[in-house]
């Protein structure tokens, strides 16, 4: 039998190698590398276009815009986040020596519940750090409320959240500042990358300088910042990957629709929604394994791999589960019923521009084998 192509949870979004040739001439004949160059100008004004938000600070990758951005608003002490997420959220507040504080998911969305958040609110809270899940919105109403109650700062960890709209508007406009990444497993990629979007020219330029070492001018430094920049070659990517982002964006729809349909009818099998119609950017598959499924979540991720369907246990173990984090007293899981639950039973399932109609076929038919299986007797 000739061996199967493994198919992994995404495939990076490539341009023709062709086209972005004419870039990369551009950049040798400039030998402007980095440093705010020309393309880097131009993908922040195509992105502020794209995403429909005021100001953007493009940075090497999203962990360096998550430590940034709290150092921008000069957070310290406690924030409040979340154990369902990619460890680079609570490792951005260890990194700055803020001490990190889990609360529980919401059961539909698995984002941070506001409804549990004041009862972790202590006179150290400087902050809370929700995380758009799989580009679902947070619950940005209740959260605000909450922020303006007790004077703290959000920052939303957006990194899954390129073009979600949430009532109207970016979902990446809410909260004090929001932090995209732009790494290669996200939809739009620019091979490594993230962002920062804040709401004034005054913050873009503190946070411009503190990604760029603190330097205000060649003999000027005002802050202890770092070097974040995204450089040149990434940005002129960037530049080009927005052309091909509706039809990747649109392709990503129809196989999100197809999972559903498909497996509406298998017993056990939870698809998490998808965020409001057009609002989703359907970067995820997220499925929950429930206790009315013959097998374990574990059972049907094996059963998956052993076929070259390489599905990701995403987010398993929780951050708080990691040894840096788990002796908090936050971190018990006594303390995180729903998130401890999510991700005992979660699987992300292949989902990426070019997955073929007949590989999630064939997928979802191995979710469905416990129930098609005949046994001879
Ligand atoms: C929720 C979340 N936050 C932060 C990051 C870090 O972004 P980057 O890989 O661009 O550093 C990622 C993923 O990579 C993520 O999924």
């Amino acid at each position: 039998m000739p061996k199967k192509t493994p198919v992994y949870v995404t495939q990076p979004l490539l341009p023709d190698l062709q086209d972005f040739l004419p870039y990369l001439e551009t950049i040798w004949e400039n030998k402007v590398l980095t440093n705010a160059g020309p393309f880097h100008q131009q993908l922040e004004q195509a992105l502020c276009d794209y995403l429909g938000v005021k100001h953007i600070c493009l940075f090497a990758n999203g962990t360096l815009a998550l430590m940034t951005a709290l150092q921008a608003l000069r957070i310290s002490g406690e924030v409040i986040t979340t154990p369902y997420s990619f460890v680079a959220t609570a490792h951005s507040l260890l990194w700055n020596g803020i001490k990190p504080v889990f609360v529980d998911v919401d059961p539909v969305t698995l984002n941070l519940d506001p409804g549990k958040i004041e009862a972790a609110i202590t006179p150290h809270t400087t902050a809370i750090m929700p995380v758009h899940c799989y580009g679902q919105p947070c619950d940005v109403a209740s959260i605000e409320k909450i922020a303006d109650n007790y004077n703290l700062k959000v920052i939303y960890d957006a990194a899954h959240a390129f073009g979600v709209r949430h009532q109207g508007t970016s979902v990446l406009n809410y909260g004090d500042l929001s932090v995209i990444s732009f790494h290669a497993t996200k939809i739009f990629n620019t091979f490594e990358g993230g962002a920062i979007i804040c709401p004034d020219a005054k913050t873009k330029l503190r946070i411009d300088r503190l990604k760029n070492f603190g330097f205000v001018d060649e003999v000027t430094v005002v802050a202890a910042g770092i070097n974040g920049k995204m450089s040149e070659i990434n940005a002129a990517f960037g530049l080009l990957q927005l052309k091909g982002i509706d039809a990747a964006r649109e392709q990503r729809r129809a196989i999100d629709a197809a999972y559903r349909v498909q497996l509406a009818g298998v017993p056990g099998i939870h698809c998490l929604t998808a965020g409001e119609g057009d609002a989703a950017n359907h970067a995820y598959f997220p499925i929950l394994v429930g206790p009315a499924y013959p097998l374990s979540r574990d059972q049907l991720f094996g059963a998956l791999r052993e076929q070259e369907i390489y599905a990701r246990r995403y987010f398993y173990p929780l951050i708080s589960d990691f040894p840096m984090y788990r002796d908090m007293p936050s971190a018990a899981p006594a303390r995180l019923p729903i998130a401890q639950r999510a991700s005992s039973q979660v699987i992300c399932l292949p989902i990426y521009p070019g997955l073929a109609d007949d590989i999630v076929a064939a997928i979802v038919a191995i979710i469905a084998a416990p129930f098609t299986t005949t046994i001879d007797s």
